[in-house]
């Protein structure tokens, strides 16, 4: 092959590549791309507030606890309230200590002592404390009566906590009797 032909080959592929990159240069001018008003595909997200987005570990609220307490062990609930005894007397005529003396509490009026200074958020409650409303307090304080001074989690556990109530019941000269 002589060294002209040579060039000749060279030469059509310098124009071709020349010819190419201006050609894409033009096209990339014509079809010069617009960024989209809005996105084409929306992700469907679920409202923050809607049961779907609630991890499944944390249940709506307490169990109802008339079935539980008709099974419930009230050795088992002396255990659970171990935990209660940090802040917590339970004999009758015992002391207040970070929280109210609980002799009696079952049946007896919210905010039970006039020894004790609740907080506001207790002291207003003005209600009773039946096995309903043990249940409610017991599984978060905090959310059944916001502000109050009573700065435990709660018992999630609905078995241990109507057990607890079941014991809490023993601690009473005059216990109501169990929700049917
Ligand atoms: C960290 C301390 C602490 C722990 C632990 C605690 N409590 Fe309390 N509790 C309090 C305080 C303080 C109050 C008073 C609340 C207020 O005035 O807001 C209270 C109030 C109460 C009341 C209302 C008493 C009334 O007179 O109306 C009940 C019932 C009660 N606690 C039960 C329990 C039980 C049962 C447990 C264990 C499962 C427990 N508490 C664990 C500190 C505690």
């Amino acid at each position: 092959m002589s060294s002209l032909e040579l060039n000749k080959i060279f030469g059509a592929i310098l124009l071709a590549g020349l010819v190419g990159t201006l050609s894409a240069f033009i096209a990339e001018k014509l079809v010069e791309p617009k960024p989209l008003a809005k996105p084409v595909y929306v992700v469907q997200t679920a409202p923050a507030d809607s049961g779907a987005a609630k991890p499944a570990a944390e249940p709506a609220g307490p169990a109802p606890i008339a079935p539980l307490l008709a099974v419930a062990d009230p050795a088992n609930g002396q255990k659970v309230t171990k935990v209660c005894q940090t802040c917590h007397n339970f004999d009758k005529g015992g002391p207040n200590k970070i929280g109210p003396n609980l002799w009696g509490i079952v049946g007896d009026k919210q905010a039970h002592l006039p020894s004790f200074a609740y907080s506001d958020a207790v002291a207003k409650l003005g209600g009773t404390w039946t096995y309903d409303e043990l249940n409610k307090f017991l599984y978060s304080p905090k959310a059944y009566a916001p502000g109050t001074k009573m700065t435990f989690a709660g018992l999630k556990n609905d078995k241990e906590r109507a057990d607890a109530i079941a014991w809490l019941r023993t601690q009473n000269d005059n216990p109501p009797p169990l929700p049917q």
